[in-house]
């Protein structure tokens, strides 16, 4: 147990969320901000990144998820990406509106996968949920570029709203199942962190019409979320809301865009600073530090 960061839960984090820009090209009804609504401008360099990601993989981290914001607006993203050490997957989430151009600059430089946020495929709606229906194009553009970039298997993000997208599930596996094997659909329940409580689903709802459809169920050890195999397409339900389960099997350790080490999505009162100067020691020491204060939300 000595070389990993396991917490007091006895969860060993296995993977880092990295936040690199508050910026974003959308204004989305529903979005968390990563949990961080404070934004000071300031944005973590490529070399704290390099060097927290080689800390952590000193402690058997082998996976890192960028986010924003909008990662794709730094750009440096490219430099960010290729100078991290050896991992077994890099992968980002983003609105896929920059992607066209990007896809095959972030592949090459060491970028395995990513997840694309497409809260509707009916344009009307993409537009009322993101504030840019002109955007929506775009980002089936930028699905196409991941797929010829070799940015698989794609995860396509569906945050259920009601009224808006919870009745355009059926649609939204039949776009998915179009891409084979190398796109997966993944549905969000909604956090209600912008007063969205008019959008919540019966998540226990979706979960049970998902059960009866599915060909086969299986268990990510991530969250224990569960993936659904209907007609041939891998539908994956993201449920933290009230979930124990889920934040006993959380295994991942988030990085603010400003450079703090943030134990969970849901609190703002136990952040780590880095700081931009902070030696491989002493990130050491830290990253033992946030994982020694790291509780489950939901306990259960
Ligand atoms: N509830 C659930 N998921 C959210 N995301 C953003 N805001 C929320 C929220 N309120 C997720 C979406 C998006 C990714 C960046 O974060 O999946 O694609």
């Amino acid at each position: 147990m000595n070389n990993t960061l396991t917490d007091r839960y006895g969860r060993v984090i296995k993977s880092l969320r990295i936040s690199i820009t508050k910026r974003c090209n959308l204004n989305c009804i529903y979005c968390h901000q990563e949990g961080e609504n404070s934004n000071t401008g300031q944005e973590i360099s490529g070399d704290t990144i390099a060097k927290i990601v080689a800390s952590a993989t000193g402690f058997g981290v082998d996976k890192v998820k960028f986010s924003g914001g909008e990662p794709l607006l730094r750009s440096d993203f490219e430099d960010i990406i290729a100078a991290l050490p050896e991992l077994k997957n890099i992968s980002a989430t983003t609105n896929g509106i920059l992607l066209s151009q990007r896809a095959a600059s972030l592949a090459d430089s060491g970028l395995d996968r990513v997840n694309i946020s497409l809260p509707s495929l009916n344009k009307e709606h993409y537009g009322a949920v993101t504030g840019s229906p002109q955007a929506f194009p775009r980002v089936l553009e930028g699905i196409t570029a991941a797929l010829d970039a070799g940015l698989v298997p794609i995860k396509l993000n569906m945050v259920l709203l009601k009224g808006i997208n919870a009745s355009e599930i059926d649609d939204a596996i039949s776009f998915t199942g179009r891409y084979g094997g190398d796109v997966i659909l993944q549905l969000i329940e909604l956090m209600n962190f912008k007063n969205t409580e008019r959008f919540i689903v019966d998540i226990d709802g979706v979960e049970r019409m998902l059960e009866s459809r599915a060909s086969q169920v299986k268990e990510r050890l991530m969250h224990r979320r569960k993936k659904y195999f209907i007609d041939g397409v891998e539908v994956e339900l993201v449920r933290p809301i009230d979930n124990s389960r889920f934040c006993a099997n959380c295994n991942r350790l988030r990085v603010t865009a400003s450079g703090k080490l943030k134990p969970c999505l849901m609190r703002n009162d136990n952040l780590i600073d880095v700081g931009e100067g902070a030696s491989p020691e002493e990130i050491k020491e830290l990253l033992k530090k946030a994982a020694g204060i790291r509780e489950p939300f939901y306990k259960g």
